[in-house]
């Protein structure tokens, strides 16, 4: 059944939300900034056209590779020239099947359906143990299915049941597309009787694969000037230092020799580390002259071990399309065609993304690209490198989280809890932790047990956030203490003439804070103010300023004229038009979490929400390169998530912890194509992946109802007013006056708003299983 709904009519990346996405569209609602169609780009490839896109066993990523769904979806989803690689292994009866592993144990189901089958042979020298393909007919295999080789990706399509595929019938697969057929071992099945080169010619005579590889250059040798003349031969290089059992040459040794290796092949295969070379802790360093001199020598050359689901160097800052960017987009030299586990990805930063002038300004147009405690995914949170990296990057808004000082003084920390974003239990003020249960059960220092001080002097040392740790994914360890925080006050200073559309302040916990004497509201708002905010005598266009309690936004609402940004609490799945109603009296817009849109189970996004519909317009929160963030639909892939969203659900925002992915997405050049949007750029189809496990024993389980937000949910009582206060805990003894003390500098009440704007959260809720 997945097989019948994958094939055919147009693949499985329809719209659940066709009609209204493209009329939103047309409409220039939120849409991405607009670009003009762009001119046909050169690329620096030995033909000059485009790079190839070649889909490991399809689209492996998602589906067992090898699968009639890996191959069909790598077409279907990405493009109708993605090329098709098969690992070619050989049967005891001489078939050929598409199998990523010569170990059938390591990517079937084989080990269960037959317990006994393991052996230990000789592969190019050494013993390797395991089920091997030699030992089983084809209709032995019959009962054995394909299974996720990769344990961190989804074991869901597994229970979907995908026979081993013979190469004929993935070649009857591969129309309209290409096929790249891959010769692992040759001399290995020779020892074992049987005739790799006998097979191939044979079935060349009814397949017309473009490309035949091999990392055996002997095998290539063999097949030379008897295939097809339009095949293209390439020799595939492995780990420099192994031998090619072949030639008894090391990959090293051959690499130096590339006018020996175009006397048999018109191109090679690299490991991507081959052209950038990474370091043991990680970086890239500069590239090597490799594709220029393959190039030189006329040979055209493949880069290998491309997935959005590795832990790629840090330069990249977790985003698979920027390292795809460096090996076809960058000034000297693109190779001619990248071997991938999620073809998508590579396609639209081939079709999309190549020579784009990202340094260049934007209008700051919709969607906003508003940074989530600076540029966080790069440097600690709200600290001064942070905040700059975000500006350079292009961030349109960013954003301050403000907490108060045991001296009063406001600033921008993204957690009350020091442990969160400091090295404090390292330091002198270890012995400040307490527990205060408004806040948390368990112990902490607060920021309200430092004064600014203590908090900025340089025992205290940021530290860089890591919401994805549990997957054992760490931000840039060389910055993980870098740059200093900044005070509200300093944070104005710094974004007033920067070329920015708005800033975003943060307020939360202001009940809590007026009960221990801090007024928080009023200290927000005398530092704009002080900062010259209110007459018009700052570049930003914008103050927007954010909370949860509802209380803070009404007192806002009477004495300012700031824009309101209410933040909805998490997991609903619809308001009710009263709720709605209260709202709009004291918010502007609205911050929602990506799961009350698209709720997601076991990873999988099961539906749209209908708070998009009741909410007209969307803006969403922080987003995440690192590929455990968005849910499978997205491929591990944040452009994608984001793509989704605008063009579905019609964002005003994005609030990420990566403005630099955001701000690259709205110069796409593709955006403009309308109807022509090529394939891979479409957004995905909602819940269409949990729709293909219906029926299996893969099914993630449903969704219970989630609950509706009501007009109850929306009101609080007033604020109180600050209390009086003590000298605070620790060696802060108020030495100055709370700015709360001193008369509110608010304006009059703004103008009626316009309608109520969205903003979405995302938060790690929708991490997966
Ligand atoms: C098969 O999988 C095991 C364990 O995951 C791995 O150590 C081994 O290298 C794989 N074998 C091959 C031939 O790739
Ligand atoms: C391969 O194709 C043949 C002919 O179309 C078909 O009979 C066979 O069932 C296919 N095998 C698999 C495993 O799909
Ligand atoms: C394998 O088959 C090819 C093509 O038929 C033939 O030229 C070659 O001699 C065979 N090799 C062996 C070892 O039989
Ligand atoms: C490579 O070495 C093996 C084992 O030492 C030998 O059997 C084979 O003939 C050699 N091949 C070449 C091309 O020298
Ligand atoms: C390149 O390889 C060929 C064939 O093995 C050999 O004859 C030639 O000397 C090699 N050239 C260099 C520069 O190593
Ligand atoms: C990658 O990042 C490291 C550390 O910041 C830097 O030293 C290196 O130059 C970067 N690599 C490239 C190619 O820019
Ligand atoms: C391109 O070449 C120039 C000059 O050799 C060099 O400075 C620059 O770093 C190269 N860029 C890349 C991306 O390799
Ligand atoms: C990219 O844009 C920046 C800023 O607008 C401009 O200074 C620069 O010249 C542009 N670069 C290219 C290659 O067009
Ligand atoms: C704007 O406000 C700041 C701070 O209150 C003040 O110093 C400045 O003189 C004001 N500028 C104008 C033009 O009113
Ligand atoms: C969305 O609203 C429609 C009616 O407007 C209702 O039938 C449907 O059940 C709602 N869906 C969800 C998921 O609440
Ligand atoms: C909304 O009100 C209904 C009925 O009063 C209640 O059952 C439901 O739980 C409320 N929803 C929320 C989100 O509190
Ligand atoms: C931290 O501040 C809170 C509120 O002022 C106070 O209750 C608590 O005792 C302080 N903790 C320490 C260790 O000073």
């Amino acid at each position: 059944m997945v097989r019948r709904s994958l094939g055919g009519g147009g693949g499985v990346r329809l719209w659940w939300w066709c009609c209204c996405c493209i009329l939103l569209f047309l409409a220039g609602g939120g849409a991405a900034q607009r670009s003009p169609a762009p001119a046909t780009p050169a690329y620096k490839t030995l033909s000059g056209k485009a790079p190839l896109v070649i889909a490991k066993g399809g689209f492996s990523g998602i589906f067992p590779d090898s699968s009639s769904s890996a191959y069909q979806f790598a077409v279907s989803a990405t493009s109708s020239d993605t090329t098709l690689w098969c690992n070619v292994q050989l049967t005891k009866d001489g078939v050929g099947i598409c199998l990523r592993n010569l170990l059938l144990s390591n990517c079937t189901s084989i080990n269960q359906v037959y317990p006994a089958g393991k052996k230990t042979y000789m592969v190019n020298g050494k013993r390797v143990e395991g089920w091997f393909p030699i030992d089983y007919t084809m209709s032995s295999l019959q009962t054995v299915i394909l299974t996720q080789a990769i344990w961190s990706r989804s074991d869901k399509f597994d229970f979907a049941y995908f026979p081993i595929l013979p190469v004929t019938n993935v070649s009857n697969l591969a129309k309209p597309s290409t096929l790249w057929l891959n010769i692992e071992h040759d001399i290995f099945y020779r020892q074992h009787g049987l005739n790799m080169t006998k097979y191939i010619l044979s079935i060349s005579k009814t397949i017309a694969a473009t490309h035949i590889s091999s990392p055996e250059l002997g095998f290539l040798q063999s097949i030379s000037g008897r295939v097809n003349r339009r095949t293209k031969l390439v020799f595939c290089f492995l780990d420099a230092a192994s031998t090619d059992p072949s030639s008894n040459q090391t990959y090293g040794s051959l690499l130096s020799n590339l006018t020996f290796i175009k006397t048999v092949a018109s191109g090679i295969m690299v490991p991507k580390e081959y052209i950038w070379p990474v370091t043991t802790s990680n970086y890239i360093q500069p590239s090597k002259s490799i594709v220029r001199d393959a190039h030189t020598a006329g040979l055209e050359i493949y880069a290998s071990d491309f997935a959005n689901d590795r832990i790629i160097p840090y330069n990249y800052s977790y985003d698979p399309l920027e390292e795809y960017l460096n090996f076809v987009g960058n000034d000297n030299f693109s190779v001619d065609g990248v071997l991938t586990d999620h073809p998508l990805t590579a396609a639209a930063a081939i079709g999309c993304f190549t020579n784009l002038n990202v340094s260049s300004k934007t209008d700051h147009g919709n969607p906003l690209v508003i940074s989530h405690n600076g540029a966080s995914g790069d440097y600690p949170d709200c600290t001064d490198l942070a905040y700059q990296k975000a500006v350079d990057d292009g961030a349109d808004v960013i954003d301050c989280f403000v907490q108060m000082t045991s001296d009063g003084v406001p600033i921008c920390m993204s957690s009350i809890n020091l442990f969160d974003t400091t090295n404090v239990q390292a330091t002198v003020f270890s012995s400040r932790a307490s527990i205060i249960k408004e806040i948390q059960p368990t112990p902490g220092i607060f920021t309200f047990n430092l004064t600014w001080a203590e908090i900025s002097s340089s025992d205290l040392k940021p530290k860089i956030s890591s919401p994805l740790s549990t997957f054992y994914l760490v931000r840039n360890p060389l910055c993980k203490n870098a740059g200093k925080f900044f005070s509200l006050s300093e944070f104005l200073a710094f974004a007033k003439n920067k070329d920015l559309s708005g800033i975003m302040i943060i307020i939360q916990n202001a009940p809590f804070l007026a009960k221990s004497g801090f007024d928080v509201v009023d200290s927000v708002t005398n530092a704009l103010s002080d900062a010259g905010y209110n007459n018009q005598t700052t570049k930003v266009k914008e103050v927007m300023i954010q909370s949860k309690d509802s209380a803070v936004l009404v007192k806002l609402k009477q004495e300012t004229k700031y824009k309101l940004v209410y933040t909805l609490p998490p997991n609903i799945g619809d308001a009710s038009a009263s709720s709605l109603v209260d709202v709009k009296k004291f918010a502007d817009a609205v911050v929602v979490d990506r799961d009350s849109i698209f709720p997601v189970s076991k990873g999988f996004i099961m539906r749209g929400t209908n708070l998009t519909k009741d909410l007209h317009s969307a803006g969403l929160a922080v987003f995440r390169n690192e590929f455990v963030s968005p849910p499978w639909d997205f491929f591990s892939d944040v452009t994608v998530e984001i793509n989704t969203y605008v063009q579905s659900v019609n964002v005003d925002g994005f609030i990420t912890d990566f403005p630099k992915t955001v701000k690259r997405y709205k110069m796409n050049s593709c955006t403009g194509l309308g109807n022509n949007m090529p394939q891979y750029m479409l957004p995905v189809e909602i819940g269409g992946l949990a729709q293909l496990l219906v029926g299996t024993q893969g099914q993630p389980p449903s969704l219970s109802p989630m609950p509706v937000l009501n007009a109850s949910d929306v009101t609080e009582p007033p604020l109180p007013p600050a209390a009086p206060r003590n000298a605070p805990g620790g060696s802060a003894t108020g030495s100055t006056p709370a700015p709360g003390a001193s008369p509110s500098g608010a304006h009059a009440v703004a103008s009626t708003r316009a309608g109520i704007l969205l903003m979405v959260t995302v938060i790690c809720a929708s991490l997966l299983i």
